[in-house]
């Protein structure tokens, strides 16, 4: 989604502001600008596609400005031109703005300036109002015009403005869009998330929603809605620089694949102590917390709501309460029911999935106890929290999730196996069976990772499909969910993924001989129902592709062909048998030349409804 930079300080904001937004390319952009202060003028360039066309138009000397804002843009109101890139400036060209999120009340806006102050609007944007309605208000005080613009605004946004007249500050406001301000040395920084930053400092401050930031080169200054001047924590990051870089892969994609095994430890194994108790750190839920509950909705989009899939299963079999999954879309607007018996748990990697955030937010104001599982430290979601169980994944760059979701599993693992343990509804033998069992996944995962020669080779044999198909049963098919998404987003091969036991009513239509088929069968406990599937499907001369643990010899036997995952246990096979399906995917896409890291359309995270 956008991504905002800004930069004020001793050095060159040009060659600041284009690696923050280079810092930035993972939110997913197609187009980018960039406003410096120079000379007491703003000069702007902007340019649809990739940063390196914006780069070509700004080398020139004239760009020597000591103070500026950048941004990526990912189209909603208007398309991906040039004209509709950010940022843009007032009717008199000397107030510029970046913004993330929607003016929602721009229609009503834009009239409005148009008749009464007869501006002329030069995009289709939204943002473009924003920058009219400072120009209107200033008067030599760019803190103060963008106060009274901000009273006239409705929506979601972090933005960001300098005046051409003021150029020792950049004023930035945050509502509802994530922003964070960077310390430098004689300088500051303005970002909308942490790696546009890491570069060149790791001590931030977070913005709250509805403050209004000031930056100079020497000063950052925040104020809460009612002006008043507001005392925030430094805020160290810790993440390593190289983590946010490519590290000699390929992609991001399969850098982040291979980083599971380490990304599982890194999630589990700090909240296993010594005596085998889980320890969630921060998290404490007495038996009378539990008791009192009488649901638990676990509410995401996308993979998140895959994983939430296969926890359902785990708190009805682990904690014993009727668990639901829900699409964040679809939530708020079905009317839930949810009180302060409800246990609301969401997921989301980057924390800012505009979707989840409003559906955590309805069930907030019905008195649920809001638990989430994040891997962006400091993002929305977390903070609007009660609870925040982190996935110590490291940054996830790649648009396509993959090291997020499977330490997603192993939260949901430890969040409903330390609940069925204050509850009493998880005995304890079963519960150090478990915990073995988790332990062993990292070494697990290490193995599951090298079926990428088994897939590569079956990816040169499909890649020319159109369709695949995908199925399983019990949380094989929250994998195959998992799997058939992972190929459609990154290589744009159609694929759908069904319960086995659903194909008969209706999809069974669709086979036809070589039909493709990836056939999940990692469940003992339903192996001969999955087995009477597959022979199903084969009757009818499909193309079958079995997934299954070392040592099953039967499915050999009914499969053209079969990739193995370590010996496990049912409850952990699925945080295993998604690996392959991730390696195929990529190794897909790759054979059709796709953007892997940049699928088109796509967009890391999803700050629009
Ligand atoms: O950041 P979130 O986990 O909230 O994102 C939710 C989905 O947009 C996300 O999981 C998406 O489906 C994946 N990037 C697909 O690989």
């Amino acid at each position: 989604m956008c991504g905002i930079v800004g930069y004020i300080g001793n050095d060159s904001a040009k060659n600041v502001i284009i690696n923050g937004l280079r810092g930035l390319e993972y939110r997913g952009y197609d187009s980018a600008g960039i406003a410096l202060g120079s000379r007491g003028r703003i000069l702007v360039r902007k340019e649809s596609g990739a940063l390196e066309n914006l780069e070509k138009k700004i080398t020139k000397s004239e760009f020597d400005g000591k103070i500026g804002i950048g941004h990526t843009r990912w189209a909603t109101h208007g398309s991906p031109t040039r004209e509709n890139a950010h940022p843009h400036l007032s009717a008199d060209g000397k107030i510029a703005v970046v913004h993330n999120g929607i003016i929602e009340n721009y229609d009503e806006l834009k009239p409005w300036l148009i008749e009464n102050h007869h501006i002329e609007y030069r995009s289709e944007t939204d943002t473009e109002t924003i920058a009219h309605l400072i120009g209107v208000y200033y008067q030599g005080d760019l803190e103060s015009a963008v106060k009274k613009a901000v009273l006239r605004m409705r929506g979601t946004y972090a933005f960001a403005a300098i005046a051409a007249d003021e150029p020792n500050k950049i004023v930035a406001v945050r509502k509802d869009a994530p922003l964070i301000a960077g310390i430098g040395e004689n300088c500051n920084y303005l970002a909308s998330d942490i790696p546009a930053l890491l570069k060149y400092t790791r001590d931030i401050y977070l913005i709250e929603n509805d403050e209004m930031v000031i930056l100079t080169k020497d000063e950052i200054k925040i104020y809460d809605a009612d002006g008043t001047r507001v005392k925030r924590e430094i805020m160290r990051v810790t993440w390593d620089a190289d983590a946010a870089e490519k590290g000699g892969y390929e992609h991001f994609m399969m850098k982040e694949m291979c980083e599971q095994p380490d990304a599982i430890r890194k999630t589990l194994l700090p909240r296993i102590d010594n005596k085998g108790r889980i320890k969630l750190d921060g998290i404490k839920f007495e038996k009378d917390d539990l008791d009192v509950l009488d649901h638990i909705y676990i509410v995401a989009c996308g993979t998140a709501y895959h994983a939430g899939l296969q926890g359902k299963s785990l708190f009805e079999k682990y904690v014993k309460i009727p668990t639901e999954v829900d699409l964040a879309s679809e939530f708020r607007y079905r009317k839930p029911l949810v009180d302060n018996r409800t246990l609301f748990i969401c997921i989301s990697q980057s924390g800012e999935t505009q979707d989840t955030l409003a559906a955590l937010r309805e069930a907030k104001k019905q008195g649920a106890r809001i638990l989430s599982i994040c891997n962006a430290m400091g993002s929305s979601i977390a903070r609007e929290s009660d609870d925040v169980l982190y996935t110590w994944a490291g940054p996830e760059i790649a648009v396509a999730s993959t090291k997020a979701y499977t330490t997603q599993l192993i939260c949901l693992h430890l969040i409903s196996m330390y609940m069925g343990r204050v509850r009493g509804t998880l005995p304890k033998v079963e519960f150090e069976r478990i915990i073995e069992e988790l332990k062993t996944l990292p070494e697990k995962a290490e193995e599951t990772l090298k079926t990428e020669n088994v897939m590569r080779e079956l990816a040169e044999k499909f890649f020319i499909k159109e369709q695949i198909f995908y199925i399983g049963r019990g949380t094989d098919v929250g994998t195959a969910y998992e799997g058939s998404l992972k190929l459609k987003e990154i290589s744009y091969i159609n694929s759908f993924a069904i319960a086995a036991g659903e194909l008969k009513h209706g999809t069974i239509a669709l086979i036809r001989k070589q039909t493709l088929f990836f056939a999940l069968a990692t469940q003992d406990f339903l192996y001969e129902k999955m087995h009477s599937n597959i022979e199903e499907i084969k009757a009818r001369n499909a193309h079958t592709v079995g997934i299954t643990k070392d040592g099953n010899k039967r499915l050999a036997k009914i499969c053209d062909e079969v990739v193995y995952i370590p010996k496990c246990s049912d409850e952990v096979a699925s945080i295993l048998a998604v690996i392959p399906l991730q390696l195929l995917a990529y190794h897909i896409a790759k054979l059709r030349k796709r953007d892997i890291d940049k699928p088109r359309n796509l967009a890391k995270s999803v700050t629009v409804e």
